[in-house]
């Protein structure tokens, strides 16, 4: 089982996502994260497809772009032309998702769906049909830098257990404060793509510093 790093730009140098992207992409990860942000679903505000497209001209990792906004059915078209590879969006930003992800995947996006740490596994149960990776938040979204909610590891478990038994193919990503004293204990609980923003672009030796640390956190994992 090789579990994949997803690296968040948010923890990135904003005035250089082009090199950014290019130093997580030569340090072996998986996706780049990129966490859009409008300032209503979230408390602080980040970049559009405009930037999303730049970043995605910039490198050859596929897009994996989760969407903290309202309405997010108005920017469905633009991020799949932006590139985005893995579209997820907010359970808790829309009353009709199963619509939502037949847009998303009608517009040629992979679909996610992701929860805020309160929302119960749950809620995604009759959706599994229409999306290919379910992100659990484990910290509340909106900045980069907090610390894992603990009670995470519980919810993680549980996620796990729904999609061995209805979406073995679903992949669990995890988002928020994950970095070489956490990463073990989520791929324990069943976490198989890990978002770090500080852990890789935050890392005093940089990125590829930074994902190399997690990996080895990991071990055979
Ligand atoms: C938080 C974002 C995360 C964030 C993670 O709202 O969704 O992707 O960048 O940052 P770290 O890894 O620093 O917790
Ligand atoms: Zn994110």
């Amino acid at each position: 089982m090789r579990i994949k790093i997803a690296p968040s730009v948010l923890a990135a140098d904003f005035a250089r996502f082009g090199e950014e992207a290019r130093a997580a992409e030569a340090a072996g990860s998986d996706y780049i994260h990129l966490d859009v942000m409008d300032g209503h679903f979230v408390p602080n505000i980040t970049f559009g497809p405009d930037v999303a497209a730049a970043i995605h001209r910039s490198c050859n990792l596929p897009l994996d772009v989760h969407l903290m906004i309202s309405r997010p059915e108005i920017f469905v078209e633009p991020f799949a032309e932006a590139g985005a590879q893995i579209l997820t969006v907010h359970a808790e930003a829309s009353l009709h998702l199963h619509r939502l992800l037949c847009q998303v995947r009608e517009a040629g996006c992979r679909p996610g769906v992701s929860l805020n740490p309160a929302t119960p596994v749950e809620v995604v149960r009759h959706v599994l049909g229409q999306i290919d990776l379910l992100l659990l938040m484990t910290v509340e979204p909106g900045f980069g830098g907090q610390s894992y909610i603990p009670a995470m590891t519980e919810k993680i478990a549980a996620a796990r257990r729904l999609l061995d038994e209805y979406a073995p193919h679903v992949e669990l990503e995890v988002d928020g404060g994950i970095n070489v004293e956490t990463a073990r204990t989520v791929v324990d609980a069943g976490a198989r793509v890990l978002v770090a923003g500080s852990a890789v672009f935050g890392h005093p030796g940089g990125p590829a510093r930074g994902v190399a640390a997690l990996r080895e956190a990991l071990g055979r994992r």
